[in-house]
């Protein structure tokens, strides 16, 4: 297996037949969260910039298709995965429960569900129900060894004592406020839109790099995108490996590493 490089594929051929087994420290996995299936553009939006909701040909399956890839997909991952290893694995509401069934079928400890609240979510048009402005991120061990640098996430934690000092982490739970990509981060082509419709912000990946690994492990994210967890793991001195179906998304992921390089 090579490191450092974006595989082009299906992620389940790949992890099965190129990526050593138990070779992986962390693994950060954005799905698809099967969430397409009716456009809603807020093109002109003037609260926070424009909105589109995502919908994609590779985001929609009918629910026994999504179960079944779920579970066939998590099962490549673990197969790759250090006895010690963590998979990491983004959702909403709408893919949650199929990945928390799937990760007690297939025996991982779950230790943490993060909450993730995006400031600038979309806004509530419909005004029939509460506005969704959470994601979440499912922290899955495979064993009982497992990376959490407490005192690196300590430093993270923004909140210090009235001397500066850091704090311990009871203010800094699984509860993490940010932002959507927007401004400077986010990719956009020659229209002004934004070349990926999910990608994931670079502070979400430096936490939990940072917390569930060590510099020169290796971290593989197999539905890549624009490279996120590439171009940080790179920053933070880890090797990587992406996975990514779509040739226009690797030709970005690509231009973008380089520059970060
Ligand atoms: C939710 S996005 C990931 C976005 C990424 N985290 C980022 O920050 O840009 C999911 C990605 O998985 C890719 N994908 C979908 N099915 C795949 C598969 N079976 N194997 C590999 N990649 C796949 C899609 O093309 C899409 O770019």
């Amino acid at each position: 297996m090579e490191i450092n490089k974006i595989y082009k594929g299906d992620c389940n051929e790949i992890m099965q037949n190129e990526i050593d087994k138990e070779s992986i420290s962390l693994i950060f996995a954005d799905p698809p969260y099967n969430l397409s299936g009716s456009s809603l553009n807020l093109k002109n939006n003037k609260t926070g910039g424009a909105f589109y909701k995502v919908n994609e040909d590779w985001d929609t399956f009918d629910d026994k298709e999504y179960l079944d890839f779920t579970k066939k997909w998590i099962k490549s991952a673990i197969s790759t995965l250090k006895s010690n290893g963590s998979l990491y694995i983004s959702c909403t509401q709408h893919n949650i429960g199929e990945i928390l069934i799937v990760g007690k079928e297939l025996g991982l400890k779950l230790n943490n569900i993060l909450i993730w609240y995006k400031v600038n979510a979309m806004p509530n048009i419909t005004k029939r129900t509460f506005t969704h402005s959470t994601e979440f991120v499912c922290w899955f061990v495979k064993g009982k060894n497992w990376v959490f640098n407490y005192e690196t996430v300590k430093k993270i934690n923004p909140n210090k004592t009235k001397t500066g000092a850091d704090k311990q982490m009871r203010d800094f739970l699984d509860f993490i406020t940010l932002p959507i990509v927007q401004g400077k981060e986010r990719l956009r082509g020659d229209n002004g839109r934004a070349l990926h419709p999910t990608q994931k912000p670079e502070r979400l990946l430096e936490l939990i790099i940072q917390a569930s690994s060590n510099k020169g492990d290796i971290i593989l994210d197999p539905f890549f995108g624009t490279g996120t967890t590439g171009v940080v793991a790179q920053r933070l001195q880890r090797k990587w490996i992406g996975i990514e179906i779509n040739e226009k998304y690797i030709e970005m992921s690509k231009k973008r590493i380089k520059k970060e390089k």
